[in-house]
């Protein structure tokens, strides 16, 4: 993409009051309204490259949740952190914001904790969705021993400070051929993991590790849903989202290949194809 495109971007960002506080976000574009959700510990850019392709046909709205990018950290429970059930309301009041209710249905599109957030969207808000999109993210709750490194992590993140959270989680977040052949999306990664601060990255810790388990819930999606994963994802592997596919009735399947868990940045053209025909798909 270039600068100039880039610069537009960032340009047009926006800030809509909430009842716990601001959330900044990219609203772009005319059309069928659509709804990107980051994963975690990152923000809006990681989707630069769909809001560039996406925006052409439909309406996109890009925010940066609380806490990460331009969006203010706002109130955090002590024990609980910010929940995904929370970020899930905190979205629903952007919406409303925008004037977006259940007459002008949005696609839901979430990568990784992005995810864990849709599934507690389409629990509350089902009647808001147009459809949905699930990239790179997991139904299951963490193993004790995942949450334990969750906690651990936000316990003393203020101490380790960003950066050692960026070279923890570095290695996992990309394919090994990324790492060889695109060192630049390594390097934008690192910088937005390095800009989050510690008490934002704490807070969410905090809620990912309180997250339910929502395998359960999978059969009772009935939105047009499409499950998106990099062949090489070590976080969210492919057969536990192929399993995700298959239990949620009618679901569409895709691989993204030379990708593992930023398919949006490691694959973006790949993405871009699977995103445009299932959006289109929506609206004939
Ligand atoms: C993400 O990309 O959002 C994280 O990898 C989610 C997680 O830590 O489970």
């Amino acid at each position: 993409m270039t600068f100039n495109a880039l610069r537009f971007i960032r340009a047009s960002m926006k800030t809509a009051q909430i009842s716990t506080g601001q959330l900044a976000y990219i609203d772009r574009g005319t059309g069928q309204p659509v709804l990107l959700v980051h994963g975690f510990p990152l923000d809006h850019t990681m989707w630069d490259s769909q809001i560039q392709a996406l925006s052409k046909y439909s309406r996109v709205i890009s925010p940066d949740l609380r806490g990460f990018g331009q969006s203010p950290l706002g109130p955090v429970d002590p024990t609980h952190g910010i929940t995904m059930e929370r970020y899930a309301d905190d979205l629903v009041e952007l919406l409303d914001e925008l004037n977006l209710r259940a007459d002008q249905p949005i696609v839901f599109v979430g990568l990784s904790m992005g995810g864990y957030i849709a599934w507690q969207f389409v629990r509350k808000y089902a009647a808001r969705l147009r459809g949905l999109v699930l990239l790179d993210t997991r139904s299951l709750a963490d193993t004790d021993e995942g949450r334990a490194g969750r906690l651990k992590m936000a316990e003393n993140v203020a101490e380790w400070d960003s950066g050692r959270v960026a070279e923890m989680m570095g290695p996992k977040l990309s394919a090994p051929s990324t790492f060889k052949t695109k060192p630049a999306v390594i390097a934008a990664l690192r910088r937005v993991v390095e800009r989050t601060s510690p008490a934002a990255i704490a807070a969410a810790q905090r809620g990912l590790a309180a997250r339910p388990d929502m395998t359960s819930f999978l059969p009772h999606i009935t939105v047009p849903t499409l499950v998106i994963v990099g062949d090489e994802d070590a976080i969210s592997p492919p057969f536990e989202m192929q399993a995700i596919a298959a239990a949620i009735p009618h679901a569409e399947f895709v691989v993204i290949p030379n990708s593992g868990h930023m398919t949006t940045m490691e694959n973006p053209e790949a993405v871009n194809a699977a995103l445009s025909k299932f959006v289109e798909g929506l609206s004939r």
